[in-house]
């Protein structure tokens, strides 16, 4: 029997969490997000199932492990979450993080055409940069995956391919890959080839370059349509050249940058950060 779509809130999360007000955020294949309030605390659950086989897709069962991968990877990074199992997967809680993506964020410069203001750029960096510092790498960063808070701190989320940490076999899994227009070319091409990849620091400057092309300009800088099947979209990530960044100035030479095709010729994350620094 499939799962029923949205995954409801499993059992385990009502005894875990006594949940006062539950709201739909996100469901797609493979993954749905609540908004849960407690009498004291709001938290994200994000609830896992396998993808089954269509004509269109093959298929995969990582999507029901992930958020008990996360909840895990989370603990490492001593940050807060708990997790368990419902008949179809794994689900986990967090602490939820008030804001806007960098996407929501500049929609009013985008749809203008004006620059995007840069101390949003700025703390994404700052995160990052944060995280690499702890010696982790995050595996999936696009721009839904990056929360800008009332504060105008930037608070990662979306942890479940980071890695820098004994994640233990029995909630782990190869990498996938990521959303394909933020894969680095490297990664691409590995996925191509042995259905894997490794992610690094590199890749995830690289999706950051592309988060930053992404939210302020609306364009992809692959030539490729979004629709086209996954092979094709990672062949045209793979095989540079790209349309060119079409963001003036100096934050348009530093995505150029960080979405250089060798991995070795991308800033660091804290160099992005110390560069955007400078230009708020
Ligand atoms: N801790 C959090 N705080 C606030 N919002 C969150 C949090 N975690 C997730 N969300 C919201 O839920 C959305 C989906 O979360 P996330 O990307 O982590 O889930 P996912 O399992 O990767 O699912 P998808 O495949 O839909 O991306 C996010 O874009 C964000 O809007
Ligand atoms: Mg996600």
């Amino acid at each position: 029997m499939e799962p029923c779509s949205p995954c409801p809130l499993p059992r385990g999360v009502a005894v875990a969490l006594t949940p006062t007000g539950v709201r739909l955020v996100t469901n797609r294949r493979g993954s749905t997000v609540w908004d849960v309030r407690t009498a004291a605390e709001r938290y994200a659950v994000k609830v896992g199932r396998p993808v089954p086989e269509t004509d269109e897709h093959p298929g995969q069962d990582w999507t029901g492990v992930a958020p008990a991968r996360e909840a895990v990877v989370l603990q490492l990074l001593d940050m807060f979450a708990v997790y368990g199992t419902w008949p179809y997967g794994t689900w986990n809680a967090q602490p939820w993080h008030e804001g806007t993506s960098l996407y929501e964020l500049w929609e009013p410069q985008r749809d203008g055409g004006s620059p995007a203001p840069l101390d949003a750029a700025h703390a994404c960096a700052d995160a990052l940069a944060v995280l690499h510092g702890a010696g982790w790498v995050h595996g999936d960063i696009h721009p839904a995956h990056v929360v800008i808070g009332p504060d105008g701190t930037a608070t990662l989320i979306g942890f479940a391919l980071a890695q820098g940490g004994p994640v233990p076999d029995a909630v782990d899994f190869p990498y996938p890959g990521s959303v394909i227009p933020y894969e680095s070319p490297e990664m691409s091409r590995s996925i191509l080839e042995t259905g894997t990849a490794v992610p690094t620091i590199a890749s995830d400057v690289y999706a950051l370059g592309v988060a930053f092309l992404v939210s302020a300009t609306g364009r992809r800088h692959v030539a490729c349509p979004g629709d086209a099947p996954r092979a094709v979209q990672r062949k045209a990530v793979a095989t540079a050249p790209y349309h060119p960044v079409s963001v003036p100035g100096l934050f348009g030479k530093l995505i150029e940058a960080m979405l250089s095709p060798v991995p070795g010729d991308r800033p660091t994350s804290a160099e992005v950060r110390s560069v955007l620094a400078c230009q708020r």
